[in-house]
């Protein structure tokens, strides 16, 4: 989705904004452009297609100006051209806006604009709102007491008032030199800080190789922003101070460290990610401990319901999620999609504790399922990676999974970081509960276990990971023979079709091969009828009360003609199947977390063989701020 970056300082803008852009180029995008401030002129580069574009631009080099504003646009109204990307002006060149968003009501605004004199040059909804602020700022600016930036500010806020949709912009203006003005609703904004330089950026990873500190807008909160101050006002214009946040993360974890590709370095990052969201919160012969989540026994005893909501990969930890809250926990638990879960008038009430995942923490959708359920008196609870993210301002209780920046579009590292926290998270609420020995069945044929064989589990994850990944050869070789196919599929019964969707996910995401995941069982009912001579099926098979029933399934597209492969922590000599890769065995409950790593890698190979853009797959976006 739409990035924004902008700087104020001593030095020469340009190239900060474009390096800002650059770091955000992850979120996808088709179009940018920048715009900084010399001598009182406004100069805008911009153009659809790459950042690296504008460096061509005639003048680039010349840019001057000591601030500016930039902008990566993906495009929602009007196709990717030069006169839609941003930064988009007023009629009158005195308002430089750029605009990260939707702006639901602009054909209204369009129409009283242009009822009042203005004319419209792109398609955009974005270009309704310089011309706002130049209305408003038309009438204030008779008062001669006011200084142009207190004026233009309260433009602003009257512009946005009339807003209806998500924000966050970025406005700059001849008459207040040096100086950005920024606000922002529903949409990222954060503000990094320096002595006398001053980053703007729509995530943290973007400015951490400048500055560890910053300010975390907030909906509805509006900042003046020079090199060496800047001011915070809320609607009312009311002026307050907020506080500093410093970010631990590194700046080289956000680069590529020798690794060709971002995706590739985060699916071998994942040793030391699960170990981090492991972290303090769980050891052997212990209690849990979370001690940044204030969740009682006694709320834990009142509710009747756990909702998972989120959506893609989050929503695919999400499932394993539910199979642990439940059998752990005993509480029935329902996963669903934020973007359907939003509109369906779910049954929720204060018996009803509501989890939110979200890797970035500004999926549009999750935070707007997560409002929904505060309304209707339920407790919410957020997961994320991004300290501070909107979706964590919103919950009443959140967790980090701690992972780390995860930049490539392709979510893996936040997947597993993700379902070994719901694997903590329901060990500390079956603490809580109480059920500390009692024994918990993890199968189908009654095997029972107790609460600290699954704790020695957990713990021994980051090293099983390792010795998957140190030898991902079979994998590669798979990938070699099956990057042609056109589709594929994807089975596993019980935790396993969780671990097929995300494969299957996966693959199609990076490598644009159309894949389908089923239940094996279901298989049957339909879907058999397109496997044919040479498809490649991949199974899933970690759980052993399921393993025969699983190898008949196999069997049954073995026989018409399919090739196989089977990722399983099973003995599997003797069979017919053209593939079998062998991960470490581990409870069945968390075996997704070993399981998706060849599924991960597969995908990655698959779209290297086929020459694509691994970190930046078309028409994905890594933060979907938009529903
Ligand atoms: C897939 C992927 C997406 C995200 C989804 C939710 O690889 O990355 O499916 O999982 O857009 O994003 P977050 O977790 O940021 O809410």
């Amino acid at each position: 989705m739409c990035g924004i970056i902008g700087y104020v300082g001593n030095k020469q803008a340009n190239n900060i904004l474009i390096n800002g852009l650059l770091a955000l180029e992850y979120r996808g995008y088709d179009s940018a452009g920048i715009a900084t401030l010399e001598n009182n002129e406004i100069k805008i580069m911009k153009d659809k297609g790459r950042v690296k574009n504008i460096l061509d631009l005639d003048g680039y080099n010349e840019l001057q100006g000591t601030y500016g504003i930039a902008h990566t646009r993906w495009a929602t109204h009007g196709k990717p051209s030069q006169e839609n990307s941003h930064p988009h002006m007023d009629n009158s060149n005195t308002f430089t806006v750029v605009h990260n968003g939707i702006i639901e009501n602009y054909n209204e605004l369009r129409s009283f604009l242009t009822d009042n004199g203005y004319t419209f040059y792109s398609q955009t909804d974005t270009e309704v709102i310089p011309n706002l602020i130049h209305y408003y700022f038309k009438n204030i600016s008779k008062n001669t007491d006011i200084n142009n930036t207190d004026k233009i500010l309260e433009a602003v806020v009257k512009a946005t008032n009339d807003l209806k949709g998500s924000y966050a912009i970025e406005v700059i203006s001849p008459l207040m030199p040096d100086t950005i003005i920024v606000a922002r609703k529903d949409s990222p904004l954060v503000i990094g800080t320096k002595s006398d330089e001053n980053f703007i950026a729509s995530d943290i990873p973007a400015l951490l190789t400048y500055t560890k500190d910053f300010y975390l807008l907030d909906d509805n909160e509006f900042a003046v922003i020079t090199k060496d101050s800047i001011s915070f006002y809320n609607k009312d214009l009311e002026n307050y101070t907020k506080e500093i946040k410093n970010i631990e993360w590194d700046a080289s974890s956000a680069e590529k460290n020798g690794y060709e590709d971002f995706m590739l370095k985060e699916i071998f990052e994942q040793p030391n990610s699960v170990r981090e969201t492991i972290g303090s919160r769980l050891k052997l012969n212990e209690s849990c401990n979370f001690d940044d989540l204030q969740i009682t026994s006694e709320y834990l005893k009142s509710i009747n319901k756990i909702f998972i909501v989120a959506c893609g990969t989050a929503m695919h930890a999400g499932l394993v999620g539910k199979i642990l809250l439940e059998k752990l926990c005993k509480i029935p638990t329902e996963v669903d999609i934020a973007s359907e879960f939003r509109y369906r008038d779910p049954i929720i009430d204060d018996k009803t504790l509501c989890i939110y995942v979200s890797q970035s923490g500004e999926t549009a959708d999750t935070i707007a399922a997560l409002k929904l359920a505060k309304s209707k008196g339920a407790k919410t609870l957020a997961i994320s990676n991004v300290i501070g993210s909107s979706i964590t301002r919103e919950a009443d209780y959140t967790i980090y999974t701690h992972a780390g920046p995860e930049i490539a579009v392709a979510s893996t590292k936040a997947y597993t970081s993700q379902v070994v926290l719901f694997a903590v998270l329901a060990i500390h609420f079956s603490e809580l509960l109480g059920y500390d020995n009692a024994d918990i069945t993890i199968n189908s044929d009654g095997q029972t276990i107790k609460l600290d064989n699954i704790k020695k589990d957990i713990l021994d994850l980051p090293k099983k990971i390792s010795m998957i990944l140190e030898d991902t050869s079979l994998i590669k070789k798979f990938a070699d023979e099956a990057y042609t196919q056109k589709d594929m599929f994807f089975l596993g019964r019980g935790v396993d079709q969780t671990v097929a969707l995300e494969g299957s996910l996966k693959l199609k995401e990076i490598s644009y091969i159309h894949s389908e995941a089923y239940a094996s069982g279901e298989l049957k009912h339909g879907p058999i009828a397109l496997i044919e001579n040479g498809i490649h099926v991949i199974s899933i098979l970690t759980d052993p009360s399921l393993a025969k029933k699983s190898i008949s399934n196999i069997q049954e597209v073995i026989t018409r003609g399919a090739k196989t492969m089977v990722i399983t922590n099973q003995d599997l000599e003797n069979t017919n199947f053209d593939y079998i890769y062998k991960i470490p065995e581990t409870n069945p409950l968390i075996s997704p977390i070993l399981s998706v790593i060849p599924l991960q890698l597969l995908a990655y190979y698959i779209s290297k063989n086929k020459g694509l853009d691994v970190d930046k797959p078309r028409n994905l976006a890594k933060s979907v701020t938009v529903e």
